[in-house]
């Protein structure tokens, strides 16, 4: 569906209007249950997927991935499973580092960085600024949730004095002001709902559930999103040309 020229040798890529794609990487804990293995098991293998999904996207020609690590809510799962997220968390950012040249990947920390532990946000802070020029744009939401991040945005326009807002002073004080809406919204794992993830970006996002688990999903399970996205017709509360 979305081959670039007639050839199926030739590299599949998306076009403009996908830039954008953004993943709820739901199904970490019930695929690990599935196997009796612990739920840190499922952190792990999601976060193997999370890299090959990144990479593929690269590939395929999408600018911008957005993935939800770690939300503002998640703090309360038990101190066991936060430790191990954190854990892969400060191993990517690591690996990061030492493959900048060959990755070519910019990295942006989406959320309130000052509940990290001191060291993971000091070394969120330095990828970010080794990575400022990179080409694929790789968003991270961590200790992110859609509705703070309203909510910051307002207090931070109040502090410059604004007493009427509008839509663009929102957008350029979220997170995501460096980069345009999510064209595709994905989330794996069986939930039909958003939890809180770019609740304010969404509005005319394209939205894809499917039953596969984080952990199975695969390059095949994104060129199936992206084949769905391509049969949408987005309105943008217009009417068909
Ligand atoms: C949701 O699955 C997943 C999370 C809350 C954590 C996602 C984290 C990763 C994929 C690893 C992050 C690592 C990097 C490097 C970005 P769940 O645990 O809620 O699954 P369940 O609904 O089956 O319990």
């Amino acid at each position: 569906m979305f081959f670039k020229g007639n050839s199926k040798s030739e590299k599949r890529k998306v076009g403009d209007e996908l830039s954008h794609v953004a993943f709820i990487m739901d199904g970490n804990g019930r695929w690990a249950t599935k196997r009796s293995l612990p739920r840190e098991m499922g952190h792990s293998a999601g976060a193997q997927t999370f890299k090959k999904i990144v990479r593929y996207c690269g590939d395929i020609g999408i600018k911008v991935v957005t993935v939800y690590a770690f939300s503002t809510e998640n703090w309360g799962r038990p101190e066991k499973e936060v430790r191990s997220i954190m854990n892969l968390l400060d191993d990517y950012i690591k690996t990061a580092e030492e493959s900048n040249e060959e990755n070519n990947i910019q990295y942006v920390f989406l959320g309130d960085k000052s509940a990290l532990a001191p060291e993971l946000r000091d070394k969120a802070n330095k990828l970010e600024e080794l990575t400022k020029n990179n080409k694929l744009l790789l968003n991270i939401a961590l200790n992110y949730g859609g509705r703070a991040e309203i909510v910051h945005a307002v207090n931070a326009l109040m502090a410059e004095g604004k007493t009427k807002i509008t839509e663009e002073d929102i957008s350029s004080h979220l997170y995501t002001a460096h980069c345009p809406d999510p064209d595709l919204i994905i989330r794996t794992g069986c939930e039909l709902r958003l939890s809180n993830f770019l609740m304010w970006q969404s509005a005319y996002s394209e939205l894809y559930f499917t039953d596969v688990l984080w952990p199975d999903f695969n390059e095949s399970e994104v060129d199936k999103a992206i084949n769905e996205f391509y049969k949408r017709t987005r309105r943008f509360g217009k009417i068909s040309k």
